[in-house]
């Protein structure tokens, strides 16, 4: 983990953010690698170090389809089972880090991609259990720690889409049974992204059904090799994101996914995409920072509660 032997990630990280998150190391693959047998060492760092320099800690994510422990994909499990299994990490993993980590993506792209965007078929949590399985994930985690802020986490989810209604038709119904509290957009997009009337639209809907908005992995990748235009148009992006959030009262966080050209996971996943961050490959400050900081230096005081409305910003 690049976070535990960088002095200039750590240093950057603490000094330009309040709110960090493990990008895998809360993942079911890391936490319980044997049935019964959690690994808590490394995100129990990210834990002391968040602490330590008074910031809040994402939880990410419990359930989800993917890099899941070869035990968990390789079984053939009875929905009671499933059940109990899904219990035991929540419980297990939810009570470890109580009021360490202030949300939980408890359900991580749980709906598919393609009209009529039902449950994702190929999904272990759903073969195991069954289509209720998301929320009986929402339960557990409710039962497991009452005071942590309960979201359901997805992308292509957060403008107008056949995809974000059936985001929006999940999370009321389990928001009408008091399980869920907010909804996490991903915003995995591409540098020349704005924030559109679908965003507004979609924000305001949630916000009527009383939940919470953060986006939770914003990062704008750019086609390599990167130019100074190509820089500019990301920076207009991220300008247009915070604003957007900003504007939004229900809208709670802006966390991105990475913060350093350094290490992303984009180069990794699509060939001749990167420099998706804020932060050049030796943590200089690009011209994406120098935008958000601006609407900063030019925004109302913002407050920090995440239950009450009000608004968290890096
Ligand atoms: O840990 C192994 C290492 O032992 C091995 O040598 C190496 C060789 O490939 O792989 C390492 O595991 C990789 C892991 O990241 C840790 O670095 C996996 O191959 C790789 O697939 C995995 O990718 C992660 C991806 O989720 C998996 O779907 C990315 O780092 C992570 O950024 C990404 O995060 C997801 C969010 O959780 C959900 N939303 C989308 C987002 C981007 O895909």
């Amino acid at each position: 983990m690049l976070f535990l032997d960088d002095k200039a990630y750590q240093d950057t990280l603490k000094r330009q953010f309040n709110i960090c998150v493990g990008e895998n190391v809360f993942k079911m693959e890391s936490l319980q690698p044997y049935r019964g047998s959690f690994a808590f060492a490394q995100p129990d760092k990210l834990g002391e170090f968040a602490q330590a320099n008074h910031m809040r800690l994402r939880g990410h994510t419990l359930v989800w389809h993917s890099q899941n422990p070869w035990w968990l994909t390789h079984g053939h499990w009875t929905r009671e089972e499933g059940l109990k299994i899904m219990e035991e990490h929540i419980t297990t993993v939810m009570r470890h880090f109580k009021g360490k980590v202030y949300a939980w993506d408890v359900v991580n792209e749980a709906v598919s991609d393609a009209a009529p965007c039902d449950l994702r078929p190929d999904n272990i949590w759903f073969k195991a259990v069954g289509p209720d399985f998301v929320q009986k994930a929402f339960e557990y985690a409710r039962r497991a720690d009452p005071e942590a802020v309960l979201y359901y986490n997805d992308f292509g989810a957060e403008g107008a889409s056949p995809k974000s209604d059936a985001v929006y038709k999940l999370v009321k119904d389990l928001k009408a049974k008091h399980l869920v509290d907010g909804v996490g957009w991903q915003s995995h997009f591409q540098a020349g992204w704005k924030a559109d009337a679908g965003n507004v639209a979609n924000a305001e809907r949630l916000a009527k059904l009383g939940l919470q908005i953060s986006i939770t992995e914003l990062d704008f990748p750019i086609t390599m090799p990167s130019t100074a235009e190509k820089l500019a148009a990301q920076a207009e992006s991220y300008r247009s994101m915070l604003r957007f959030c900003l504007s939004q009262p229900n809208i709670k966080a802006m966390v991105m996914w990475g913060f350093t050209d350094r290490s992303s996971w984009i180069p990794i996943f699509f060939k001749g995409q990167g420099d998706a961050l804020i932060f050049d490959r030796d943590y200089k400050p690009k011209p994406a920072y120098f935008a958000l900081e601006d609407v900063l230096m030019h925004s109302a005081p913002v407050h920090t509660s995440t239950k009450e409305p009000g608004r968290e910003v890096p």
